[in-house]
């Protein structure tokens, strides 16, 4: 049996090391390891516009980190400059997208510890934003591990899924939402297949997906998003488990273009549809899904594809991030607390307002 931790050695898209902030240029993979440098709550806005980090709950551990390269750069003269100083760093990170909620979530995490701590010299308020950061990335890694262990509760021995876009290590700080039963299961010695959807117009499927799970050993099949229909068709395919970037209090869950139609194609093929949802990604102010925020990101992604155009120039093109899947169509959600049935409005209450985590003993994988 391999053990977990060791899947991950080399798989995590923000590093801490020696005082450096390093962040996994996403866009260069599977061909390439690069890493990015942030040294400013510029260069961190930038590499989470630019999709240099991605996917929901790395978005928010990365601001938290672009907060702490802000902190540093803070003169020491006085709580109030160094609090305007760190709310123009806030504003400027709250802007790089505004889709997954993590970000914003962070954000007000380090804004709340810097606030509750405004009678401290400014020097040690800085050593509070990097326990923050660190805190935030650790605890990110114990949501997922404790999702990839009550994600046994779908994945059995011998099961197929598929999955739509990168939620998986990648886009966390380690296992990921949607690909930690995967990894849970193979840590098991389950026998686990996965089928990936490329995931147009940035192909996070087959660039991220693909190589994370190639990586850790997983047996996965790359089909472009249009073949998602015949394989379920053909009865390939056990469960479907896709992350979220934000869900509203109802239920509705945004996730990658792409994972609505997933959804109406699992409902019409009898097949469950999953949604791993840790629930620093759930909205309880974002009522339902058609409240929340679509980035649209620029055409050219669309109409070109590795720098060669794929449509004439001049022609129109639409390039929405995200879409929204209503929850009538999710079989279950999959969160650090357990895995939860409709109806979502009363059961995610119900787990938002009980604390369990952090700081609750993580769940044991069940044996067998
Ligand atoms: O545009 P991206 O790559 O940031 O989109 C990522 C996704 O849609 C993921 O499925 C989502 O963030 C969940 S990550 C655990």
């Amino acid at each position: 049996m391999q053990n977990l931790q060791n899947l991950f050695e080399g798989i995590q898209p923000v590093v801490y090391r020696d005082g450096r902030i390093l962040f996994l240029d996403q866009t260069a993979l599977p061909a390439e390891t690069r890493w990015i440098e942030i040294d400013s709550a510029e260069s961190c806005r930038d590499a989470i516009k630019r999709l240099v980090v991605r996917g929901a709950p790395a978005i928010g551990i990365a601001a938290a980190f672009g907060m702490l390269a802000a902190s540093r750069a803070a003169a020491e003269n006085g709580f109030e400059g160094y609090c305007a100083h760190m709310k123009k760093a806030r504003d400027l990170l709250a802007a790089s997208r505004p889709t997954a909620v993590n970000l914003f979530w962070a954000l007000d995490r380090v804004e709340k510890k810097i606030l509750a701590c405004r009678d401290r010299p400014v020097g040690e308020i800085k050593a509070l934003v990097e326990e923050e950061a660190v805190k935030i990335q650790k605890e990110d890694q114990e949501v997922c591990r404790a999702i990839g262990v009550h994600g046994q509760e779908i994945v059995k021995d011998g099961m197929t899924v598929l999955t739509h876009c990168n939620a998986g290590a990648l886009a966390t700080s380690r296992y990921g939402t949607a690909l930690a039963p995967i990894y849970a299961a193979k840590e098991r010695g389950f026998d686990v297949k996965v089928f990936v959807d490329e995931t147009r117009p940035l192909l996070q499927g087959s660039r991220l997906t693909a190589y994370e799970l190639l990586q850790s050993g997983v047996h996965v099949t790359v089909i472009t998003d249009g073949m998602a229909a015949s394989v379920m068709g053909k009865g390939w395919i056990d469960a479907c488990i896709v992350g979220c970037d934000r869900m509203a209090a109802n239920g509705d869950a945004a996730n990658k273009i792409g994972t609505y139609g997933v959804a109406l194609l699992a409902k019409a093929h009898h097949i469950p549809f999953y949604v791993a949802c840790p629930l620093s990604t759930v909205d309880p102010a974002t009522l339902e899904g058609k409240d929340i925020e679509i980035e649209e990101r620029d055409p050219a992604e669309v109409t070109r594809f590795m720098g060669r155009p794929t449509a004439p120039a001049g022609v129109e093109a639409y390039n929405p991030a995200f879409d929204v899947t209503p929850h009538h169509l999710i079989s279950g959600i999959l969160t650090e607390k357990g895995l939860i049935r409709a109806p979502y409005a009363e059961n995610l209450e119900r787990l938002l307002s009980s604390s369990r985590f952090p700081g609750s003993p993580a769940p044991v994988m069940p044996r067998g």
